[in-house]
């Protein structure tokens, strides 16, 4: 694994340890004053394809795993649509050993609360997410999602009502915000991540790139929402493994002078 652009570090670490990976994805520093940071962690093809086969599994590698498991590590909760909590198999996000004493000292849980974004609330309730998580599972719905699978829901899960119709999503992040979980990670869907990006909530986005071309249908990692303008990324860290691309970009907002790089 080598680092083509990535914030100072020791010459003599390797790129790929836990330490080294933690220090290029270092949440900023508004974590620490209550104000949240989120971040989308996504994996893609050449073609922009965000599944193979319905799954992104197919397009990750070893080191995609390997940085998917940083982000979680260092995130105080994972936010997640309820179609890829389906797709995917969602399980409890596990408490990183090499991480242990560094979330103790950030005040942090073992492991981040997994944050699922659903209406319909068609979850299955029986799945270890909800029944063997280390920390107690989030279900942000809406006011008018079904009461009965509510009450359900509420029995294995925290619930968080924000909006009505669909979930609204500046409200639903400061309220994962005022429980002060503020080191925010996302892991799409593509649907929801689209809405997160149009609603201007979207600060990073750490893209993998797999070497695979993969055609058909698939969406896009960000899909579906209209946004007014596009939003300009700056790069701030890439990293290159047997081909993959991990790239690292943050929202530059209009009122910031374009990039010299
Ligand atoms: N390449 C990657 O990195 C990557 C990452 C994640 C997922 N994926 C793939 O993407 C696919 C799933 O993504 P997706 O885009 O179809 O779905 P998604 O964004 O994961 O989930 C969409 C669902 O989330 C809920 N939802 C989203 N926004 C909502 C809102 N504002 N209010 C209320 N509920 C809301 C709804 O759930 P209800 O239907 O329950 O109401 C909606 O059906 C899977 O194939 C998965 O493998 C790829």
């Amino acid at each position: 694994m080598q680092q083509l652009i990535s914030p100072p570090a020791r010459p003599s670490a390797d790129p790929g340890s836990p330490e080294s990976l933690a220090a290029v994805y270092a949440y900023p520093d508004q974590v620490n004053h209550g104000l949240p940071w989120l971040r989308a962690n996504m994996v893609a093809g050449l073609d922009g394809g965000a599944r193979l086969d319905g799954l992104s599994e197919g397009l990750s590698g070893d080191a995609d795993k390997l940085i998917f498991g940083v982000l979680r590590a260092l995130s105080d909760v994972v936010l997640v649509g309820a179609e890829t909590v389906r797709a995917e198999g969602y399980r409890p996000a596990r408490a990183p050993a090499a991480f242990a004493a560094a979330r103790r000292a950030a005040g942090q849980a073992p492991a981040p609360v997994i944050a699922i974004v659903s209406r319909s609330l068609g979850l299955d309730l029986a799945a270890p997410l909800f029944t063997e998580p280390l920390v107690r599972t989030v279900v942000i719905t809406t006011a008018d999602s079904p009461a009965e699978s509510r009450r359900a829901v509420a029995e294995v899960a925290d619930v968080i009502v924000a909006g009505e119709g669909s979930v609204d999503l500046p409200a639903a992040v400061a309220a994962l915000a005022g429980r002060g979980w503020t080191r925010l990670l996302t892991e799409g869907g593509p649907r929801l991540l689209g809405q997160l990006a149009a609603a201007d909530l979207l600060d990073e986005l750490c893209l993998s790139l797999a070497p695979l071309i993969t055609a058909g249908d698939a969406p896009r990692i960000i899909h579906g929402a209209e946004m007014p303008d596009a939003q300009r990324m700056r790069l701030v860290s890439l990293i290159e493994q047997k081909g993959f691309l991990f790239t690292r970009y943050q929202r530059l907002h209009p009122d910031s002078a374009p990039s010299a790089t």
